[in-house]
């Protein structure tokens, strides 16, 4: 954990177009800098930064957020470390409370991360500069892999009778134990250590910020296992690690499309002759957390499958990993006996891209191998559209939900509604009135809270506003219960500091509620600020009176309740409140039209 005063002091301190400025090339265009988005390729830049109010916000692909959220999607660190880089640039020390060395504190992941660095660069020497590495550097050759590619990926070789590593580990003071823990050695009886990688040839697994988590070997020639992998350690997990994303992540950007492949040559090969943005799973199927990896960098992922049933059977099954994962997700065939490494040098780069061009939505897929697995039977349709509504279940997006439900429909004959009932039901219950919910990007989407959405807008956007609404009228209490939260915060930010610091308030959400807090504070029509006061006391007369109808409608139930049974006294009362209400409401209307008769 970082203290909060020590996040405060970060934030207060970074210039969050300093910070981007390191990634991205920025222009000053009046209040805001801009630049061309890093998050999706594009040619006129509507990617903005504004340093008055601490956040980013791509008018295009809506990424947003603070400073820390710039880093921990451009980077994909945790928070934690993007509060530490952003103190590290400053020259901010965070020292983090509660570290131990069994959870993994942040000091001991820095020295996990230095021993595999450092077993890396061993093993690249050992290839390229040791004549232990010639007969590896012979196979690579043979397998046709170039130079500069096996140094993009790193590859190195740990040779039969050990690295050297041991040695090397000890010269930097690193710890063995730790060495232990990343699985690059073990220890025998009579506790002699020994490297756990020999006579092979090594290929580094990096994470997507380039540093070295894992490590994949493969035999030269015949030898069982094939390959050896890293198991999964503090720093590795197998299961949501993509090799090549590093390298590719540039490509799959600007090119904004990705390749899944399977293996580690695959993904060098492509990169070889010009795919570059080709990533692979480590020897485990796709899971949800690879695609949401992808997803980060575009929305078009094409997977590659072996032209044979068993890759038919791949495709069908990774469907519904990338609906959960929230894709859609194309599938491309390789001809049988082929993967994409012997294809490639086989047929060249033009090859390969046709295949992607040809390549099928996992959807359509989906639904040929549902008939094919059911028949076309009454019995097997009833069967398919059953699966397909469990799979519905799944998606999130309304737009997919759509596409997938008139393809049901029309392959199936069967009425939409079949389809549209239960996922009804299976909305949940409004929350009841006064829990007070976190703030969702649902909340925010949602066209019933146009004033709430406004408000917010107008006061980030204008903090005098802030001041103005905070001083004239109760909002809090008139807003729905999500947006609670946020108020809060906001008018927090202004006591203390009379201006608001978005890139703090955005703090207290997740990315995805941040991205959409930082497009209200940037984007929204250009209301001149002379307009914005007047258009801030509509929508507070809006929320009012919505919370006063609502009142009122409660009342309404309760007299009838309260008179049901019997109850004269609680009768009478609910009636005075209820008048009451009735009284502010017809006093909200006659201001509501007051200024209308004066203007005329
Ligand atoms: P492949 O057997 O297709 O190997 O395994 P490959 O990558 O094409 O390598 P070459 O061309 O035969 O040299 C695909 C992937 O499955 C995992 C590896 O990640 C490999 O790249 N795998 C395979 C293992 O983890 N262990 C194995 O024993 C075999
Ligand atoms: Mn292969």
């Amino acid at each position: 954990m970082i203290t909060q005063e020590k996040i405060a002091e970060i934030r207060a301190r970074a210039s969050v177009v300093e910070v981007i400025s390191d990634y991205v090339t920025l222009k000053k265009i009046g209040r805001n800098h801009v630049g061309l988005c890093p998050f999706h390729g594009e040619k006129t830049p509507s990617f903005t930064v504004n340093d008055e109010k601490g956040i980013f916000h791509c008018f295009s692909c809506k990424a947003g957020g603070s400073v820390f959220n710039f880093l921990m999607q451009y980077d994909h660190l945790s928070f934690p470390e993007a509060v530490e880089c952003v103190g590290k640039r400053y020259g901010i020390a965070v020292e983090r409370s509660g570290k131990n060395r069994d959870s993994g504190g942040e000091a001991d992941r820095d020295a996990l991360y230095r021993l595999n660095e450092c077993a890396a660069a061993n093993y690249h020497r050992v290839l390229f500069n040791d004549v232990l590495g010639r007969r590896a550097l012979e196979y690579i050759k043979k397998r046709g892999i170039e130079e500069s590619v096996a140094r993009r990926f790193m590859l190195g070789f740990a040779p039969p009778y050990g690295s050297g590593l041991l040695e090397v580990a000890k010269k930097e003071k690193l710890s063995l134990k730790d060495a232990l823990r990343l699985g690059l050695i073990g220890q025998r009886e009579g506790n002699r250590f020994h490297e756990k990688f020999f006579d092979r040839l090594i290929f580094p697994i990096v994470n997507a910020g380039g540093k070295v988590i894992g490590f994949g070997g493969r035999v030269l020639e015949q030898g069982i296992p094939k390959y050896l992998n890293s198991s999964d350690t503090p720093l590795f997990r197998k299961g949501s690690t993509l090799y090549g994303l590093f390298q590719a992540k540039e490509a799959i950007r600007k090119r904004d499309r990705a390749v899944v492949v399977e293996g580690y040559l695959d993904v060098i090969a492509l990169h070889q002759y010009g795919v570059d943005y080709a990533v692979a799973t480590l020897g485990t199927a796709l899971t949800v957390e690879h695609v949401r990896a992808l997803s980060r960098y575009t929305k078009n992922v094409v997977a590659f499958f072996d032209g044979d049933d068993a890759g038919s059977r791949a495709a069908e099954r990774s469907f519904q990993i990338f609906v959960e994962a929230g894709l859609l997700g194309r599938a491309a065939f390789l001809p049988n006996g082929e993967d994409p490494d012997t294809f490639i040098r086989a047929r060249g780069k033009a090859a390969v891209e046709e295949l992607l061009d040809r390549s099928v939505p996992l959807a359509d897929y989906y639904f040929a191998s549902l008939e094919h697995r059911y028949g076309k039977t009454l019995e097997g349709k009833s069967q398919i559209a059953g699966e397909i509504s469990r799979v519905l279940q799944k998606v999130r997006n309304p737009f997919e939900v759509d596409l997938l439900i008139a393809r049901a429909v029309d392959s199936l004959g069967i009425r939409e509604e079949f389809f549209r009932k239960p996922l009804q039901s299976s909305v949940p219950p409004k929350p009841p009135l006064l829990a007070n919910r976190r703030l969702s990007s649902s909340d925010l989407g949602n066209r019933a809270n146009a004033a709430e959405r406004s408000l917010i807008s107008l006061i980030l956007r204008y903090p005098r506003i802030a001041g103005y609404v905070f001083e004239e009228a109760d909002v809090r209490q008139w807003v729905g219960s999500a947006w609670r939260e946020i108020i809060d915060l906001i008018r927090t930010e202004w006591q203390e500091h009379e201006n608001v610091d978005v890139g703090r308030i955005v703090q207290a959400f997740d990315s995805e509620v941040a991205a959409q807090i930082a497009a209200l504070a940037i984007e929204g029509e250009n209301v001149p600020e002379t307009e914005s006061q007047k258009m801030a006391d509509d929508c507070i007369a809006h929320l009012r009176r919505k919370y006063l109808r609502e009142q009122e409608r409660n009342l309404r139930i309760a007299i009838r309740t309260a008179e049901e049974q019997k109850d004269e006294n609680a009768t009478r009362e609910r009636i005075l409140e209820w008048q009451e209400i009735v009284r502010k409401e017809r006093q909200l209307e006659r201001r509501k039209l007051a200024p209308k008769i004066t203007a005329r």
